[in-house]
C-alpha cells in the first residue's frame, strides 16, 4: 500500500497513473463531483462548429453570456458576472474585499482558506458537527458570526458533507450579517443538483442583500471543468464595478463564450442530468447505508455522498486502494478539516458504475 501523505484531487489522474500504473483513461473517477453524463451533444456539436470564434477576441463585456445566464437563472443580466471558472471568481472577490477575519462553514472545499491567507487575512472555521450529521445549527452560527467577522463563506451545497441550507435559513443568515456588516460569499457549484433547487438556490435573496455574491460555475453539473467557465451574482453594483476594473480582459476565451451561450438552453441535458442524479443519489445511499454497521452515512444533497467507516480492519487509505486497483477512484477525505481517514467521499456516476463501486466496496467492508 502507498503511503497516502496528501490526497488527491478528483482531477489528479495523471498521478495515480504514475503511482499505480494504471492507465488513467480507463479509471472511474467518483472523486470529481462531475455529471457522468459528460458534455452533451448539444454543446459537443456547437464547440466543434464554432471553432472559427477562436481567431477572434471574444465580446469584451460578454453582453449576451450574461443574457443567457441571466435567463436561466431568472434574474437580471447587470447582476451577472462571467468568469474563468468559480476559481477566478473566488479569488476576486477575496481579494477585493480583503477579509481580516473570515468566518467559513467547514468542512468544506480548502480554496477558500488558502485564498484568504494569500489576500494576508485569517480565517476560521465554524465546525458543522458529526453528532449533528453535519448539519448546521442555525442558533450556534448566530452566536459565532459576532461583529468582528468580516466575511462568512459557505459552500451550499457543502463539498464534502452533501448537506444544504434551504433558503429561509439562508434568508436568517443574511439577516444577521447585514445587520452585523459581515459580506457573505455563497459558493453554488453544486446547487443545481439539489432536489428542488428552485426552492433553495440564493439567487432570488440578490435582490434584497448588496452583502452577498453567489458563485457558480459549469465544471461539475454541465461537465465541463475544462472549459473554464464560472459565474457570480450579486446585486452590488459597487462590487461589479470593482470586479470589472480588476478582471483582466477576455479572460473567457471565446470557445468558453460561444459553448456558454448554449449550454445554460439545453433543457433535455439538465433534465436528463437531474433525472439520474436524483435516482442514483437514492440508490447509492440506500444501499449504502444498509451494507454495513460499520458504515454511517450522511443525508446526500448533492451528487456526491460522505460516509463514515468505522472498522478495525477498512478506512479510508485502504478502501482507496482497493477501488483504485480496480480503476475506481474514490475520495479520501482525511485532509478536509474535522474529518480523518475514516471519512470518504464518492460522486454518483452511470448506474452500472455506481453498482460496480457498490459491490467493491461491500466486499472489502464485510470481508
Ligand atoms: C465547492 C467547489 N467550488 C469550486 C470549485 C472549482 O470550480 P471551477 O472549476 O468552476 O473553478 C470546486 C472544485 O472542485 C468545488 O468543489
Amino acid at each position: 500500500m502507498l503511503e497516502h501523505k496528501d490526497d488527491f484531487h478528483g482531477s489528479d489522474l495523471m498521478r495515480i497513473e504514475e503511482l499505480y500504473g494504471i492507465n488513467k483513461d480507463e479509471i472511474v473517477s467518483f472523486s470529481a463531483n462531475v455529471n457522468p453524463l459528460g458534455i452533451s451533444p448539444l454543446l459537443k456539436k456547437t464547440v466543434a462548429e464554432e471553432i472559427d470564434c477562436i481567431s477572434s477576441y471574444p465580446d469584451r463585456e460578454y453582453r449576451e453570456l450574461k443574457q443567457v445566464i441571466a435567463g436561466y437563472l431568472n434574474t437580471s443580466e447587470e447582476k451577472i458576472i462571467p468568469g474563468n471558472g468559480s476559481t477566478e471568481l473566488i479569488s476576486m472577490i477575496i481579494d477585493i474585499k480583503k477579509p481580516g477575519k473570515t468566518l467559513i462553514i467547514g468542512p468544506t472545499y480548502s480554496e477558500y482558506e488558502r485564498e484568504v491567507s494569500l489576500s494576508g487575512g485569517k480565517s476560521y472555521y465554524y465546525q458543522l458537527r458529526e453528532k449533528s450529521d453535519f448539519k448546521l445549527d442555525m442558533e450556534d452560527l448566530n452566536d459565532n458570526l459576532r461583529n468582528d467577522v468580516d466575511m462568512l463563506i459557505i459552500c451550499n451545497p457543502n463539498n464534502p458533507t452533501s448537506t444544504v441550507i434551504n433558503r429561509s435559513d439562508l434568508r436568517t443568515i443574511m439577516d444577521i450579517c447585514k445587520e452585523r456588516d459581515i459580506f457573505v460569499m455563497v459558493d453554488e457549484t453544486y446547487i443545481e443538483f439539489v432536489h428542488d433547487r428552485e426552492r433553495t438556490e440564493g439567487i432570488p435573496l440578490t435582490d434584497y442583500y448588496n452583502n452577498l455574491f453567489i458563485i457558480r460555475g459549469v465544471s461539475k453539473f454541465f461537465a465541463a471543468p475544462g472549459l473554464r467557465l464560472g459565474y457570480a451574482v450579486t446585486g452590488n453594483r459597487d462590487l461589479i464595478r470593482e470586479v470589472g476594473k480588476r478582471m483582466n480582459p477576455w479572460t473567457i476565451n471565446s470557445l468558453a463564450e460561444a459553448a456558454g451561450k448554449v449550454m445554460f438552453k439545453d433543457r433535455d441535458y439538465i433534465e436528463e442530468t437531474v433525472k439520474l442524479i436524483e435516482k442514483e443519489r437514492k440508490y447509492v445511499a440506500e444501499r449504502l447505508s444498509a451494507m454495513s454497521a460499520t458504515i454511517k452515512t450522511y443525508e446526500p444533497s448533492a451528487n456526491f455522498i460522505l460516509f463514515r467507516i468505522d472498522s478495525e480492519s477498512v478506512n479510508a487509505d485502504t478502501l482507496f486502494d482497493r477501488c483504485i486497483m480496480q480503476k475506481m477512484m474514490i475520495r479520501n477525505c482525511c485532509t478536509f478539516p474535522f474529518l480523518d481517514n475514516r471519512y470518504v467521499r464518492i460522486c454518483f456516476m452511470k448506474h452500472e458504475d455506481n453498482v460496480r463501486l457498490l459491490d467493491c466496496i461491500e466486499r472489502e467492508i464485510n470481508g
